[in-house]
């Protein structure tokens, strides 16, 4: 009885091992995922939970945090120190504002003062900004 646990005990490991060898295998294809052309800039937010930090909206909510919170507030429905709250931005407006600091035809601004600066290597977050503002 004795040993036949004793056996089992050394077995499973082995099966272990056995599984995470296949484990890997499969997953050396997969292994090379394309860069995300993510910017570099240090994601200084405290940020997402692991499980979340791959969805758009949290992505735009890092890319908010490292580039608009000097103007605007951390929290984009209300007024920031120099900038207006902009929850709600449509994606054509923030890229308009953004990357060429200008506004969509017809589109009246919230502040007839043009204090902000062009962003254009933003140009790959416009969508996560978009989906986290809305
Ligand atoms: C240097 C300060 C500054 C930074 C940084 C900045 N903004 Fe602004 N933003 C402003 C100011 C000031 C305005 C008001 C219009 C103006 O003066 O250009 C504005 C206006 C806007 C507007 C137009 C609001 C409206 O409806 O009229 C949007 C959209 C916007 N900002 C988005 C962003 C986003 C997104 C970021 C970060 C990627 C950002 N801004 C970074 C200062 C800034």
């Amino acid at each position: 009885m004795h040993r036949l646990l004793q056996s089992a005990r050394v077995a499973i490991p082995g099966a272990l091992l056995g599984l995470s060898l296949l484990g890997l295998q499969g997953c050396g294809d997969s292994a090379q995922a394309p860069s995300t052309g993510k910017a570099p800039a240090t994601t200084a937010s405290n940020a997402a939970p692991a499980a979340a930090s791959d969805t758009l909206a949290s992505r735009g909510r890092s890319v908010y945090n490292a580039n608009c919170v000097a103007c605007h507030n951390p929290n984009p429905a209300e007024p920031g120190a120099i900038a207006p709250a902009i929850q709600g931005s449509s994606e054509t407006l923030l890229e308009a504002k953004v990357l060429h600091n200008t506004y969509p035809p017809g589109y009246t601004p919230k502040r007839d003062t043009n204090a902000m600066i062009a962003l254009p290597n933003l140009a790959k977050q416009i969508p996560a900004l978009a989906a986290y503002l809305k």
